[in-house]
């Protein structure tokens, strides 16, 4: 066989989040109970108006091709709800529906990024963002943050990395891993700051309506309409609706970069599965209680997920504004006894936690802050009471 592969591939980190769950399969299979703070999805089902859709669609014949952005009423649709939750009237031509969010901004990557490009990326960030840079032969320029700012980059910090190379900002709020999310007037900073410069803004909104404590998500598109010749708006029905494994999300941008994308997801994907644009739209268009139902029961989750997670010595968590991850302060567990070893850094921690506790998380170092755990709490009250039990109780053991 022939060994050799893309150059651009060797700037790609393997993930190892892989290797944790590998290892956390390897658990389950030896019939290990190992509570899973890993995972990055909702433990819902959709809504069951979703799952009828998608079987009369089925019936109704959604077996062929659609056109390569989506369905017509499906991108109506997304446009009825950017004008209700952002406040920004936007029309189908600037929609580009993909296989879910990752790949909407893995197409935005295709189109935007060059090599000598700087992409500019507030750690803690989501993983998928600088590897998607990398491999488009692209610079991430990323700026950490810290916990006092609450996660969140200064408007300073932004100015301070923008220059002539830099092609695009990437903002999630709420954000994956932290859980923090942007104000309105930390937002109206960092857009001052946009209007200095003519790099694009993409925001990440995939967390959007999973906020807390009567926290309001507002949207870039609202607040700097002047900026909306260059914002990119990524959303989906993933994390809203439980339905990750649907795989739809899109981006909104302006015109003449939906025109780019639809040649981008022209060669590749084609369409998104036509079933699930059926049900993304049934999603959108349906009763919203459910979303409402799901948004409570993980406020309640985080109330019980951090409390414990601060009652845990070592362990120190921020309340997360919003999405479903804690991200917990562990530097204080660095250094600490694994029998005749030490637990050297987070990823270590995380090894240890699920040796010793059968506990999964993702360590820190992977989102850019090392020293971190993220927990996810999209699951039972029950099992994170059990898994964060399961946590003290190891680090105890372990420093006695
Ligand atoms: C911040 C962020 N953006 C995008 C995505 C991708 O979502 P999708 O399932 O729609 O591809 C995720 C999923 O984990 C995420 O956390």
């Amino acid at each position: 066989m022939p060994t050799t592969f893309a150059k651009r591939l060797d700037a790609v980190a393997p993930s190892v989040t892989l290797a944790m769950s590998a290892r956390a399969n390897e658990l389950r299979a030896k019939g290990v109970d190992v509570v899973a703070f890993g995972v990055g999805e909702p433990d819902f089902e959709p809504p069951s108006y979703v799952l009828e859709a998608a079987k009369a669609a089925v019936d109704k014949g959604a077996s062929k091709y659609t056109a390569v952005t989506g369905i017509a009423p499906l991108k109506q649709a997304i446009c009825a709800a950017t004008k209700a939750r952002k406040g920004w009237d936007i029309t189908p031509d600037m929609v580009t529906v993909s296989v879910g969010a990752k790949h909407a901004l893995f197409n935005l990557a295709l189109a935007l990024y060059e090599p000598g490009d700087e992409i500019v990326l507030p750690a803690p960030m989501w993983v998928s963002y600088p590897e998607q840079v990398r491999m488009m032969g692209a610079t991430p320029i990323i700026v950490p943050t810290t916990e006092e700012s609450g996660f969140r980059i200064s408007a300073d910090a932004l100015a301070g990395a923008v220059n002539k190379k830099t092609k695009a900002v990437i903002l999630c709020t709420p954000s994956n891993p932290t859980g923090s999310a942007y104000s309105k007037d930390a937002l109206l900073g960092l857009c001052d700051v946009m209007r200095k410069n003519d790099a694009w803004l993409i925001v990440d909104e995939i967390y959007a309506e999973l906020v807390y404590d009567g926290f309001k998500h507002v949207s870039a598109a609202e607040l700097a309409p002047d900026l909306r010749d260059r914002l990119i708006i990524v959303d989906g029905v993933s994390k809203t609706y439980a339905m990750t494994g649907w795989r739809i999300g899109w981006s909104i941008t302006p015109k003449a970069l939906a025109k780019a994308l639809d040649t981008v997801q022209g060669q590749s994907t084609t369409n998104p599965t036509a079933v699930a644009q059926w049900a993304a739209l049934a999603a959108l268009t349906g009763p919203q209680e459910d979303v409402e139902r799901m948004r409570q029961a993980f406020e309640k989750r985080r109330n019980v997920m951090v409390a414990a997670l601060n009652d845990v010595p070592g362990i120190k968590c921020r309340m997360p504004e919003g999405a479903f991850y804690a991200f917990a302060d562990c530097r204080a567990l660095i250094g600490m006894p694994w029998g005749e070893k030490k637990v050297t850094n987070d990823e270590d921690l995380a090894f240890f936690l699920l040796e010793r506790a059968s506990v999964a998380t993702v360590p820190g170092g992977a989102f850019g802050a090392p020293g971190y755990l993220r927990l996810s709490y999209a699951t039972s009250e029950e099992r994170i009471k059990e898994g964060v039990s399961r946590i003290k109780k190891a680090i105890e053991e372990a420093k006695r």
